[in-house]
């Protein structure tokens, strides 16, 4: 007798026993109980996976986005529209990656060229974060004028509590600011600044700029 008369012989006899024919018998393939193992095992890992795996995703983006560059701000301005005698006042829409959070931002700073690379400082007061003033000759269009501070010492002013800055952004000695205002990192992206996130400076390293030159 061959094999398939023997197995045809066995689901007979499975037929005549349980009134119907055992799909797996032991010893030739899987029996129910592996099947059923095999089946529930199979349907749990992958309900498992389709639950955890956006998790993990969702929980490993913000270490991604901390590895990388920082995000970069594109703004319409060239290094030309600088100068180094005088901050210009601009204005650019800033990308924020906040963690799990992406948004832009409306923003101004005030740029000046110094041992040349572009020095782009923040508005925000280092006392208690108001926005500074510079000195201008049309206040409504941020014009640039000379220093007009202390008898023409300090170029920056904070209307809060008078916080004085010098045309670099350093604060004046008797002002309750405690230290400059800080800088944006930045690259030149086809002639076009691009700024990153801000730096914070302290009397000491007022004049330590990590970003490239500008020719
Ligand atoms: S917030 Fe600028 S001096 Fe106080």
């Amino acid at each position: 007798m061959d094999n398939t008369e023997n197995r045809q012989n066995d689901e007979n006899n499975d037929i005549k026993r349980t009134g119907s024919k055992a799909p797996f018998r032991k010893g030739r393939g899987l029996t129910r109980r592996q099947f059923l193992s095999y089946a529930l095992g199979g349907t749990g890992a992958f309900m498992a996976m389709t639950i955890f795996t956006p998790l993990v995703a969702f929980a490993v983006d913000p270490l991604r986005r901390l590895g990388g560059k920082g995000s970069l701000s594109a703004t319409t301005w060239r290094v030309s529209d600088f100068n180094e005698q005088l901050p210009t006042h601009v204005t650019y829409t800033e990308h924020i990656d906040d963690a799990w959070n992406s948004h832009d931002i409306p923003n101004d700073v005030y740029v000046i060229i110094y041992q040349n690379k572009l020095m782009i400082m923040s508005h925000v007061c280092t006392h208690l974060g108001c926005h500074v003033n510079g000195s201008y000759k049309d206040a409504a269009h941020k014009i640039s004028a000379p220093p007009q501070y202390d008898g023409g010492l300090y170029w920056f002013h904070c209307p809060c509590h008078g916080s004085l800055y010098n045309i670099y952004g350093v604060n004046s000695p008797t002002s309750p600011a405690p230290d400059p205002l800080s800088i944006y990192t930045y690259e030149i992206v086809n002639g076009y600044v691009h700024v990153g996130p801000d730096i914070k400076r302290t009397d000491a390293t007022w004049d330590v700029n990590p970003n490239p030159t500008i020719t």
